[in-house]
């Protein structure tokens, strides 16, 4: 059942209330999600993007309720990734001839994915599509927000500005808005969203929003791609993006960390009660990489002013979990946030100094040589941890 956003424009993608893990298994998804599409019905007839490939046939199935199929005039398609594409082969059998508007990236991607030569409209930033009743729909390309493909659509008079990935969220909600769903939730999944999937083009992003405000055009409403829109707390998410992409910290530090007979674990938490002791206000977050979801270990690291890694020596190197950990660092590319590296040995020690020399080439300003201890600490071990994390909390400040 379709649900209006706003005049004649309608929500009609799918909620997918189990959803868990997206990307394959990259991604986890606590909240579910939803993936988007909106229908405009002016004198023209318009759908923005589709659904999944899964959910393609319950798409086909309920579609023609909202709309005859033959009236589509056009389809857009702001990004090509098949959690919103996924139903258009479905849907171009039943509209062989109808216009595809996409960016000249899309083109690109739609035929990488689906091997179909539709009837594309490549459209640049300003280009308009006329829909009738003095409306008109303005596309807006933002390649790398987050593919190379990526474009927002803008509606006229509506004002709705419909932005796929970008200020989305993996929330299932039947609710449509942001006001009208769970807060804490909502702002979860936002920043998840963004430091696992948006944070690598950071730089991309503010110059968006810059181009966004001296193209000054009036928004009433957000449409992303997945969850909520956004609609009295507009300001609210522009300004949320504004701040994470440039090098977002709050007053936190997050010790990750990885430990096969418990000897980097009682590491981490001598280093975590140092760090008390010194900042008494400090969020602090200690994870296991192997009990954590590293996508909520990611979003810590991304909030933090500063973040602490640690891994025992594992055969000249550091354990892969840590191993995988950095490697999504270096990905993600976090900016303005400082680090170290800790971790137990046996012999040669080379786990806590990979991970000390990774952080460097990937870009992390680490604050010391770290921390090495050999075999299970005792408790002068521990106390030098302590005091170690002590140290380290004085010069995060
Ligand atoms: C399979 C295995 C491989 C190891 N390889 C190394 C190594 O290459 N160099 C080293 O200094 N210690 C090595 N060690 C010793 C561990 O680093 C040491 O036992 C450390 O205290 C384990 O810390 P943990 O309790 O945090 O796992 C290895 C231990 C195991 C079990
Ligand atoms: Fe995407
Ligand atoms: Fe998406």
């Amino acid at each position: 059942m379709s649900k209006k956003i706003k005049n004649n424009v309608y929500s009609v993608g799918k909620v997918d209330w189990e959803l868990r893990r997206f990307h394959g298994d990259e991604l986890s998804t606590h909240h579910g999600s939803t993936y988007n599409s909106y229908l405009i019905k002016e004198q023209k007839t318009v759908l923005i993007d589709t659904v999944w490939a899964p959910f393609s046939a319950e798409f086909m199935r309920e579609l023609p309720a909202e709309v005859e199929l033959s009236r589509i005039d056009a389809v857009v398609i702001n990004h090509a990734e098949i959690d919103h594409s996924g139903a258009i082969v479905d849907l171009m059998q039943h509209l062989p001839d109808v216009p595809v508007y996409c960016s000249h990236n899309g083109v690109k991607s739609l035929r990488g994915h689906f091997h179909k030569d539709w009837n594309f409209k490549p459209v640049r930033t300003g280009d308009r599509l006329d829909i009738g009743n003095g409306k008109q729909l303005m596309f807006i390309e933002a390649p790398m927000l987050h593919w190379p493909d990526t474009m927002f659509t803008y509606l006229t008079q509506d004002n709705i500005l419909f932005s796929n990935d970008a200020f989305g969220q993996h929330l299932a909600t039947d609710k449509i808005f942001a006001d009208l769903v769970d807060q804490h939730s909502l702002w979860k999944e936002a920043i998840k969203y963004y430091a696992n999937i948006i944070a690598p083009w950071s730089k991309l992003v503010d110059s968006k929003l810059r181009e966004l405000k001296s193209l000054d055009l009036p928004i009433d409403i957000i449409c992303p791609s997945h969850g909520a829109c956004w609609r009295k707390d507009i300001h609210k998410i522009i300004d949320a993006y504004a701040l994470w992409a440039n090098g977002y910290r709050e007053d936190r530090i997050t010790i990750a960390y990885d430990s096969m007979w418990g000897a980097t674990r009682a590491m981490a938490e001598a280093i975590a009660k140092g760090i008390r002791e010194a900042d008494s206000e400090v969020v602090l977050a200690v994870h296991s990489l192997a009990k954590s979801d590293k996508n909520d270990v990611m979003t810590d690291i991304f909030r933090s002013k500063a973040f602490l890694l640690g891994s025992p020596s594992h055969n000249k190197c550091a354990l892969a979990s840590v191993g995988a950990l950095l490697e999504e660092l270096r990905g993600l590319s976090f900016q303005g946030k400082k680090a170290a590296a800790f971790g137990s040995y046996g012999w040669s020690g080379e786990g806590q100094v990979r991970l000390n020399s990774i952080l460097k080439e990937i870009g992390y300003e680490c604050v010391d040589d770290g921390i090495r201890n050999m075999w299970q600490p005792s408790d002068a071990d521990l106390a030098r941890c302590v005091e170690y994390g002590r140290k380290f909390a004085l010069k995060v400040q």
